[in-house]
């Protein structure tokens, strides 16, 4: 298996980053980039460190990440360039085609996590050094431009940038839209199996928001008054929380920079303050999303709301609440841990996409955080939850819950071959 992960990953580089699957996504992601990144550390330092490295020559003048990187055309996936049009914002990347959106930021606990693995600390404090003001200008982008309240918490403008797409989490916001019918040939379902993928309509719904977003050239004071699709994610926002501890401990670890350090300092009390009042919700003993645009909690549970347990944002109380949530609704000997949505709720569906498959990102940051509250036994159960599936039907995109759904043949769903269900396999094995 150890092998495979190996080899799926070298087949997917592609001479300085590496594509999530081939043919389903051709190009680079940005938070695919750090979880890949985070495996080729435990066997190429090289690949580690380009892979980043590209990742951030796409970066904008203002800070922005975008959240696909075009490096090349290809027609085995849409939207592509000609329809994101980045190049409307006025400080964008005049190097890369990319998207007007971004990703989870997982770049700042990406490079910390490289230094940590590396046997050569001295060459990785050096990558520290090359990367870390330009991780630092990404967070400075997010806080200036993204917090229209001032709250600590960062907004997102469109479901793919959470990076959990077709989320029954967004269905309430959908309703609210009434978007026209584009006429488009989707490409991911030539590939992919369409049971497995978001439907015809909710792709109008994702088009109709990035042509509002292009209608302002992506200017982010506009989006934040304008465009339907405005939230408060908490996975979004643990992954940026999570990122500035990095920076924090990536700086004392460099020396001087205290300014910085100040910043990201009083940037996480901020935020953690606001995100305990406004994004926990004490009657499901969850954190939820928050709907900027419609002013209004989300009050569903997804595998988001445990991923604060990763940046240190709940109290102790709130992470036991936390843990009773992911038993009771969750767990139980006839399910893998952890569905990507609440496998009680009626919107759960096991094989589509965001709907209800377990993720193996999601549980790798499930499996640090619980570690670091002292969960010790339920992080285990995820890990070997985690390696038991990908052993029994190999690096797929997304996997069923179900343990029922297991027969010799089984196979996953999505993308095979993924990149980061290889990367982070090599990473929970390690550990
Ligand atoms: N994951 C999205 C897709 O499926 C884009 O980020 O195309």
């Amino acid at each position: 298996m150890k092998n495979k992960a190996i080899a799926i990953l070298d087949a997917n580089w592609r001479n300085g980053y590496s594509v999530p699957s081939k043919n389903l996504y051709p190009y680079q992601w940005l938070w695919d980039s750090g979880f890949i990144a985070i495996g080729f550390a435990h066997y190429d330092m090289d690949k580690a460190e380009k892979e980043i490295e590209t990742l951030l020559d796409a970066q904008w003048e203002n800070g922005f990440i975008p959240h696909i990187v075009f490096h090349q055309l290809s027609d085995s996936y849409f939207p592509g360039p000609n329809f994101h049009r980045a190049d409307l914002h006025p400080l964008s990347n005049k190097k890369y085609p990319s998207t007007g959106m971004t990703q989870p930021p997982v770049t700042g606990f990406t490079i910390e996590k490289i230094y940590q693995i590396s046997k050569d600390k001295k060459a990785s404090l050096n990558f520290i050094k090359r990367t870390i003001d330009k991780v630092f200008k990404n967070h400075e982008y997010f806080y200036n431009n993204r917090d229209p309240r001032n709250e600590g918490l960062v907004y997102i403008y469109h479901n793919w940038e959470s990076g959990t797409d077709n989320s029954p989490l967004w269905d309430s916001i959908f309703e609210t839209m009434n978007p026209p019918v584009y006429t488009f040939e989707r490409r991911d379902t030539s590939h992919v199996n369409p049971e497995e993928r978001p439907t015809q309509r909710e792709y109008d719904h994702y088009l109709h928001i990035i042509d509002i977003a292009k209608s302002h050239n992506y200017d982010d004071a506009k989006i934040a008054e304008h465009s339907p699709f405005l939230v408060q994610d908490p996975l979004f926002n643990a992954m940026l929380i999570k990122s500035n501890h990095a920076l924090i401990n990536m700086y004392e670890l460099i020396g001087g920079n205290e300014s910085k350090i100040e910043q990201l300092k009083s940037w996480n009390a901020k935020s953690i303050a606001s995100f305990n009042s406004k994004l926990y919700n004490k009657e499901l003993k969850a954190y939820v999303h928050y709907d900027l645009r419609n002013e209004r909690p989300i009050k569903l549970v997804s595998s988001s709301s445990f991923s604060p347990l990763y940046a240190g944002i709940p109290t102790k109380e709130q992470a036991a609440e936390l843990i009773e949530t992911m038993q009771s609704k969750f767990g139980g000997d006839s399910m893998y841990l952890l569905a990507s949505f609440d496998p009680t709720s009626e919107k759960f569906n096991p094989k589509k996409y965001w709907r209800g498959p377990v993720w193996i990102n999601l549980n790798w940051i499930l499996y640090y955080g619980l570690q670091d509250y002292g969960y010790k036994d339920l992080a285990q159960q995820i890990k070997f939850d985690s390696i038991e599936i990908l052993d029994k039907v190999g690096f797929y995109e997304y996997f069923d819950a179900r343990k029922s759904e297991y027969k010799a043949d089984s196979k996953g769903y999505g993308g095979s071959d993924f990149s980061w269900s290889a990367a982070l396999y090599l990473d929970l094995i390690n550990n």
